[in-house]
């Protein structure tokens, strides 16, 4: 452990056997007013067992005083030196710069976006430094346990919500319709081109804004979400699965790219407002709003590009600005989420909490970068010195079955990747020929009662299957709840029937008595437990 030469000890962590020090530098990338840290996710690095060191001033853009800091117990450091010679580990949003690097020393661990990729210089002075490397943007995202410590999406999700703002900004008419006694407004039409993350974001915030609000992906899959979000997703005519795994797209051919053109070329007449959010990891952005399709908006329109940095969707889009071309406004700016500082500190400082967590199950402030760990392995690109990026591929996630070809009758109106659809035929005539021969067999041999409730059985199981192969996969987790709750009615309902307490002379057997009564206690947990997670779920949806 090290430890700071004049640094300001506000309070000792817990006593934990040698607590690392936690440092958070303030931010040097020019514009940036993030912090890694937030004083209400210091507080529980500190109950982790860690110590919290501030430097001076970190946290101001970001409205966090020093004081802020102070109050949960973290130190304050005087200077970026101190800091950085005096931490254990290091938590950055940027990158660091050379003469940040410079700071560093053997040992140490760092943890914020470094872009392993694009940034291989910084990687080797990394390495030169002998330290351990944690880059939040190389996390496994498709681990689902990874998702507390995802910071692009937390990132993403602020600047989709930012984009809009940027957009009403700019945009010089309301978003919602109004009929007012100085006339009748009609609603702003606004288009996210890609739904992702920050696409989605986008979607939710239009739309609680009151305009009318389109949006198209190449991933067919994303519709419901936009609907379920208030928009309405458009497709392009021309039949062409988007997805390349993982959750990405993949590139189009170039029919697909037509097609979409056209339709995109018709969206740019319509609408007041385009947001483009289109990325393919690793690519350049896909260039969707050509300048024809800008210099057939209407004035006043906007346009904000949010894969500017990546080249921009948008052909007239220059990185980091808002220009005027063609009576057209087009956003460009980088920095969306740096421009809700206080939010996305402190979604960000939570998913760096959560990594904290991950990294210290010991919760004595001292962490363990296990490379056994998916979701720590894919994190790491620099482990004592020694460059881990790119970690091996994950083990192949189960594949969804695949989809029969020629079944054109089942896809209209259920798009892609949505039900598994009816079952073959094939199936369906070996499944009706076993249940008629387990019904003679059944018939033949079970009293007459029995085959009635088996025939109910039998329907029950049917009509099941098929509401159930239908659910999108999405929608199974609030199914299930829903159905644990209904078969718990139906449990009661048996057991009332062959419980003998309901004949009293039965009564005195003590065993079935106390049988019933346990299974009773079960099913009602299993009942009201799917009503109540039914209930949460629900929730989830409403404002
Ligand atoms: P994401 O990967 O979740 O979403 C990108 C979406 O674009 C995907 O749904 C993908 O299917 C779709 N897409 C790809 N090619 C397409 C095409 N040809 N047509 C239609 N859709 C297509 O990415 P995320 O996290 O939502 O970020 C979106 C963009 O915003 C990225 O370019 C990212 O770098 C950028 N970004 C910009 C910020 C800023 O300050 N300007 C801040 C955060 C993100």
């Amino acid at each position: 452990m090290t430890s700071g030469a004049s640094t300001e000890t506000a309070a000792a962590g817990a006593a934990a056997p040698t607590p690392q020090r936690v440092g958070v530098p303030r931010e040097i990338f020019a514009g940036e007013k993030r912090v890694a840290t937030v004083p209400e996710a210091a507080a529980k690095l500190i109950k982790l067992g860690f110590q919290v060191v501030v430097e001076s001033g970190a946290g101001e853009l970001a409205n966090f005083s020093d004081d802020d800091y102070r109050a949960v117990g973290a130190s304050i450091a005087g200077s970026a030196a101190e800091l950085w010679s005096g931490c254990d580990i290091v938590f950055k949003v940027r990158g660091p710069t050379p003469d940040e690097v410079a700071l560093m020393h053997e040992g140490q661990t760092l943890i914020g976006f470094i872009w392993p990729a694009q940034n291989p210089e910084l990687m080797q002075q990394l390495a030169e430094k002998k330290v351990t490397a944690l880059s939040i943007d190389a996390l496994p995202r498709t681990l689902s346990r990874a998702q507390k410590m995802d910071a692009l999406t937390s990132m993403a999700g602020v600047s989709g919500y930012r984009a809009v703002v940027e957009a009403a900004n700019a945009f010089g008419r309301f978003f919602n319709g109004q009929i007012t006694a100085a006339g009748k407004v009609p609603p702003a039409k606004v288009f996210i081109a890609g739904a992702g993350v920050a696409g989605l974001a986008a979607v939710g915030a239009a739309a609680s804004l009151g305009a009318i609000v389109r949006a198209n992906d190449t991933r067919a899959e994303v519709a419901d979400q936009v609907v379920s979000l208030g928009g309405e997703f458009v497709k392009v005519d021309y039949e062409e699965e988007g997805s390349g795994g993982g959750g990405y797209a993949k590139v189009m051919s170039e029919g697909f790219q037509q097609a979409q053109r056209e339709m995109y070329a018709k969206q740019a007449r319509e609408v007041d407002i385009i947001i483009t959010t289109a990325l393919i990891p690793g690519k350049p952005a896909p260039r969707l709003i050509t300048a024809e399709m800008v210099r057939s908006m209407k004035p006043g329109s906007v346009i904000v590009d949010m894969a500017a940095e990546q080249g921009g969707n948008c052909e007239l889009t220059e990185p980091g600005q808002a220009v005027v071309k063609h009576g057209v406004t087009i956003v460009g700016y980088t920095d969306l989420a740096s421009r809700m500082a206080q939010q996305s500190s402190t979604l960000y400082a939570n998913n760096l909490f959560r990594l904290s967590e991950e990294l210290c199950k010991t919760k004595d402030g001292v962490i363990n970068v296990n490379m056994e760990d998916d979701a720590i392995r894919g994190l790491t690109v620099v482990k004592d010195g020694e460059i881990t990026w790119p970690a091996p591929p994950l083990a192949a996630a189960p594949k969804p079955p695949a989809k029969p070809v020629a079944a054109p009758a089942a896809k209209k109106g259920h798009g892609h990747g949505e039900a598994s659809g009816p079952m073959p035929a094939g199936k369906l005539a070996i499944v009706a020929c076993v249940t008629a021969v387990l019904f003679v067999l059944v018939g033949s041999y079970a009293p007459a009662e029995f085959l009635s409730h088996f025939t109910v059985f039998v329907l029950a199981c049917f009509v099941g299957y098929m509401v159930v192969w239908n659910v999108k996969p999405a929608l199974h987790t609030p199914l299930m709840s829903v159905t644990n709750a209904i078969s718990s009615i139906i449990a009661i309902g048996a057991l009332v029937q062959i419980s003998p307490l309901a004949d009293a002379a039965d009564r005195p057997n003590l065993l079935i008595g106390i049988l019933a009564a346990v299974a009773l206690v079960l099913t009602a947990i299993n009942m009201f437990g799917g009503f109540a997670v039914t209930q949460r779920m629900l929730a989830m949806f409403r404002k």
